[in-house]
């Protein structure tokens, strides 16, 4: 394999420049101006080529629940929102809290993965020896508050065991249980989906980061904290500081650009996810966390259900909404709009997930790394949903706008893998490997 791209805007670490990058055997070879044998040429003029997105939280269902999505559709979606490398939570059915349930799950994606893949392991209290032993997994999650599926740990002493063993990262779903129930219990009987954000409030999930990051403190042990939602955590991070890089953090595109409680009058329970949508306020403190380098990185965290599932009113109504095909763009959009700049979009969701897990070859357009890249035309609008969906679940919150800036192809390990809107055949992912 060896093929250049020609006249494109390159995304190198160092910013967006014109250039030329030539790919060989799987790894990029050449980058700025290349001599010797260019192979295939491809024009990209008009083009920009970037690093495939690295999407450090995704919930795919395989095993358990596959009638919402699984490896396979998880992956395809990924390939065609640019997404070349994913990162997939424990909250299956059964839920992988072992070795082995880490191995099925490769097993599995191998062959089926269209994109690159790694696997968490979930956090009980009593599966401590697993989470230690785990080298297979790209970090531990614990759910300090239940959400979707059974995992949960929330008593002190567990928390203390778990940051106590073993040195792995652990990343948590960070909102207080005991606030969650009792809020439940004092919110009974109202059934519009607006009463979701706030029963999970603001003050929940400022308590249990605030918890992990005195743990991850008292045990010097890596900590991130997934899709952070409130200015209230970010200001905690910035007073607490990160530990040098011991504690690193995430937010999603939904916490940036939707809002709660307006957001329940459009699109109802398909607003709610774990942890909620908030406040305009938040939003804003979310993006200087990004801006000030308190916030390290975009994940998804693409989650899935049916519009039938998703119908079921306040209550019954699982949360959780899809992503990664939308992610890449929502966030192009954002700049295109001034929010940000297309440099900051490529950092925050590769180089960004890459230093945060230390994944090897990837998020990068450096010579020696792997060829997964994301071919992006930044003047194409389109209407999120004109063109269907890949996810098996068939829709998302941002269903109907207007987004400025797609990935028009999308190159896994240096082959095509999705193209003029199609998802091509025959190409698939690795495993992630980590540095220690
Ligand atoms: O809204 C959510 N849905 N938050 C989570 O933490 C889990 C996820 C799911 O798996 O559905």
């Amino acid at each position: 394999m060896r093929f250049t791209f020609r006249g494109g805007r390159l995304a190198l670490p160092t910013g967006i420049v014109d250039g030329d990058l030539r790919v060989v055997d799987g790894r990029i070879d050449a980058i700025g101006v290349v001599e010797g044998d260019p192979g295939e040429e491809i024009d990209a003029k008009g083009l920009m080529v970037m690093p495939g997105v690295i999407d450090p939280q995704v919930h795919f269902r395989e095993p358990g629940a596959t009638h919402k999505e699984d490896l396979e559709t998880g992956s395809r979606a990924c390939v065609a929102g640019g997404v070349t490398s994913f990162l997939e939570m424990p909250n299956t059915s059964p839920p992988t809290t072992s070795r082995e349930a880490i191995a099925d799950k490769k097993t599995r994606a191998s062959g089926r993965a269209r994109a690159n893949y790694g696997f968490f392991i979930g956090a009980t209290p009593d599966n401590v020896d697993e989470l230690v032993a785990c080298d297979g997994a790209c970090g531990i999650k614990i759910f300090m508050g239940s959400s979707t599926g059974s995992l949960l740990v929330n008593d002190r002493a567990d928390l203390d065991n778990i940051f106590s063993k073993g040195r792995r990262l652990i990343a948590v779903h960070a909102e207080d249980e005991a606030r969650l129930i009792e809020r439940k219990k004092q919110f009974a009987g109202r059934t519009d989906p607006k009463v979701h954000t706030e029963i999970r409030d603001a003050k929940a999930a400022l308590m249990a980061t605030t918890l992990a990051v005195e743990l991850s403190e008292k045990y010097d042990r890596r900590l991130h904290v997934l899709h952070m939602s409130t200015g209230d955590e970010a200001d905690l991070l910035v007073e607490r500081g990160k530990g040098d890089g011991r504690i690193t953090c995430e937010v999603l595109p939904q916490h940036l650009m939707l809002n709660a409680p307006e957001i329940y009058d459009r699109i109802g329970t398909r607003a709610q996810m774990n942890p909620p949508l908030r406040t305009k306020e938040h939003s804003e403190r979310l993006w200087r966390g990004l801006h000030d380098g308190t916030v390290d990185c975009i994940a998804t965290d693409h989650a899935p259900h049916t519009l039938e599932e998703k119908g079921q009113g306040y209550g019954p109504a699982p949360s959780g909404m899809p992503g990664v095909e939308t992610s890449l763009a929502v966030m192009l959009d954002a700049a295109h709009r001034g929010l940000c700049s297309v440099e900051d979009v490529v950092r925050w969701m590769t180089d960004g997930p890459r230093r945060v897990y230390r994944i090897v070859g990837k998020g990068r357009l450096e010579v020696g790394f792997d060829a997964d890249l994301a071919i992006v035309d930044l003047g194409r609008s389109e209407k999120v949903g004109a063109r269907g969906y890949f996810t098996k679940s068939g829709w998302s919150p941002f269903d109907g706008m207007t987004l400025k800036g797609w990935p028009v192809r999308t190159y896994v390990g240096g082959h095509l893998a999705f193209a003029d809107g199609e998802v091509l055949d025959g190409v698939f992912g690795g495993e992630l490997t980590y540095a220690q």
